[in-house]
Formats: C-alpha cells, sequence, structure tokens
C-alpha cells in the first residue's frame, strides 16, 4: 500500500516537475512570500504610507518631493520597484541597509531627514515583511532628482559628524510588541514616527527630547503642528482614547473639524487602514508620556 501511494506521489511530482508546475515546495514557499508581503503592507500602512515619497496628488510611492533642510534641499526617492529608477535593482540587504543604517548601496550616506534612526528600532519580522511588500510596488519610471547643497560636500563631510553627535540608534526586537502600551510605545517610536513631525527641533536639527510630542511652530515643512502630549491646556490631555484613535482612522477631530496638511496626508495614505486595537494601543501609550506645556495656537 505504502509503496504504491509512494509511487504515485513521486510521478505525480516528475509530472508536476516536467510540466514545469511549481513542486508542493515552491508553492509553499510563493505562499510564504505573499502572507510576508501582506503583513509589510500593513506595516506600510501603520508606517503613514510612507507618504514622504508621494507628491500630494501625484503617483503613489515615486518620491521626488523636495524637503527643505538647513543649507540644502533634498527629495525623497522612488520607492517602487522599477530596476534603473526604483528599488527594483536593489538586493533585500541593501534595501534594509538604507531602512535602518542609511547607506545607499555605493556607500553614500542618506541624510537623516529619511528617519533610518527611528526605523533602525523595527522588529526585524515587521522590517522583513515590509522589504518583501515594497518588491511588490509596480514599477514606475522616475528620476530622483538630484540634492542641492549650498555647501559642496554638505553631505559626505555634515552627515557622519551629525551622526555621532546626535544619531540614535536602537536594538532592534525579534518580534514586535503584540498588545497595550508597549505596542502603541513601539508603533510610535518606530513605525508610525508621530515624533518625526511633532517633536520639536533644535539648533541642530535634532529632536528634542524634553519636549517630546509637544509640537512645533515649524514641523517639516514650515507649518505648525500641535502639541499631542497629556497636557490639559495646550496638549490632547481632555480626548479620550477614543478620539484620538478616530482622528487616526479617519482624520476627524473631537469637534468634528477634519485634520489638514501633511496630517490628512499619513492619515489617508495609511494610518486609516491600521486596526482599531493598534491605533487605541497609540492612543494609550500617547496618554502615559510626560504633559509638556508648550502653546503652539
Ligand atoms: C508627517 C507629519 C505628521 C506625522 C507623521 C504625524 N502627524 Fe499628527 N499632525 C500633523 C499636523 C501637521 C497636524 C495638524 C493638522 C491640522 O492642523 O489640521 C497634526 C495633528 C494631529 C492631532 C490633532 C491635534 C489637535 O490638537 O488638533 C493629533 C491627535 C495627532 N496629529 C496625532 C498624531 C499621532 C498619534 C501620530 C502618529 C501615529 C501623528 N500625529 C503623526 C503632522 C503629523
Amino acid at each position: 500500500m505504502w509503496n504504491i501511494s509512494l509511487k504515485i506521489f513521486v510521478s505525480c511530482f516528475g509530472l508536476a516537475l516536467w510540466l514545469g508546475l511549481p513542486t508542493p515546495a515552491e508553492v509553499q514557499s510563493q505562499e510564504r512570500e505573499k502572507d510576508m508581503a501582506a503583513r509589510g503592507q500593513y506595516i506600510f500602512a501603520v508606517a503613514g504610507g510612507c507618504a514622504c515619497h508621494t507628491v500630494p496628488k501625484g503617483t503613489p510611492h515615486v518620491g521626488a518631493r523636495e524637503f527643505p533642510i538647513p543649507m540644502a534641499k533634498v527629495y525623497s526617492t522612488n520607492l517602487t520597484a522599477d530596476k534603473e529608477t526604483g528599488l527594483g535593482g536593489w538586493s533585500d540587504q541593501q534595501i534594509h541597509d538604507a531602512m535602518v543604517k542609511g547607506l545607499r548601496p555605493n556607500g553614500d550616506q542618506l541624510i537623516p531627514a529619511m528617519p533610518y534612526e527611528a526605523y533602525s528600532g523595527m522588529a526585524h519580522e515587521d522590517l522583513k515583511a515590509l522589504v518583501s511588500y515594497l518588491r511588490t510596488l509596480k514599477p514606475v519610471r522616475k528620476e530622483n532628482p538630484r540634492p542641492q547643497a549650498r555647501v559642496r560636500f554638505f553631505r559626505p563631510l555634515v552627515t557622519p559628524l551629525w551622526l555621532k553627535l546626535f544619531g540614535r540608534f536602537y536594538d532592534p526586537p525579534a518580534t514586535a510588541p503584540k498588545s497595550g502600551v508597549e505596542r502603541g510605545r513601539y508603533l510610535v517610536e518606530h513605525v508610525s514616527l508621530c515624533g518625526d513631525c511633532h517633536t520639536p527641533r533644535n539648533f541642530f536639527m535634532a529632536p528634542d527630547r524634553s519636549f517630546y510630542l509637544a509640537g512645533t511652530k515649524k514641523g517639516p515643512l514650515g507649518e505648525e503642528i500641535p502639541n499631542i502630549t497629556p497636557d490639559k491646556e495646550t496638549g490632547i490631555g481632555d480626548w479620550s482614547r477614543e478620539d484620538i484613535a478616530e482622528l487616526l482612522l479617519s482624520g476627524t477631530k473631537p469637534d468634528l473639524d477634519n485634520v489638514q496638511g501633511l496630517m490628512e496626508e499619513v492619515v489617508q495614505a495609511g494610518y486609516k487602514n491600521m486596526r482599531r486595537e493598534d491605533a487605541l494601543a497609540i492612543a494609550d501609550y500617547l496618554k502615559s508620556v510626560p504633559p509638556v506645556k508648550n502653546k503652539i495656537k
């Protein structure tokens, strides 16, 4: 009996190989890849759809969005799988190194406008899934504009020095915290990067940790960014956890107004697709950070 089953199995297997059909092992690995990309798509959403890599109302994920930084103008890059202008020719390891170390395949150091320091704390499983999802972005040809610096050698000289003085890298866990305030902290710090906009920067463009999430009059594009610490007067101390989750999932504030600008962008490009329990975990974490008095508007 066993003998016959084995013979049938072996002949089916041989036939499949001969017909060029995927073997069961190949099918399994394709399924695993699909599953991983789907998990990566979720991380991408919680990361605000990596909205900096899309010009508002432009083709998604092809970069070329201008960000002013002191002494220079930089442009986000093409994330699609295009071989020449996007990530299509990069290995998984190269995408990984750009995301967590800020290193391009040619060894250039990216300036920390790309938040690779914060992403360095992303759990291995989440980062792997994210890279796998990036591979599925339909290739679109779009040349990256060259960064413009007022001082020559700005990037190769200043960035390593800046990283030495202010760089803050993390030791990532293998897997992400699954629930509670710890999950909220993880998402805020290493995936959704709320502080990238909501924490002010000092003269050297380093985040001012004593004003963690306390807003700024001059955000990444020069606009006002509200204080989201639990301070009752100047922050969002009187918002409930459901209010905060609702804002992340729909862009609607408790006074039924809609958020605008960069916040609307990250909500629409991604946050709105996060699971309610993740939005609530973020809300619980925001309620746990020290209240900071900082009046923005
Ligand atoms: C890309 C920049 C950016 C990121 C990232 C970002 N925000 Fe915002 N956020 C803003 C801006 C700009 C506003 C003001 C919008 C407006 O004026 O309508 C805002 C408004 C808010 C408000 C409304 C506060 C109020 O008093 O009206 C909350 C709450 C908030 N953000 C929470 C978050 C959380 C939580 C995260 C991370 C999960 C986050 N934001 C990530 C830019 C950002």
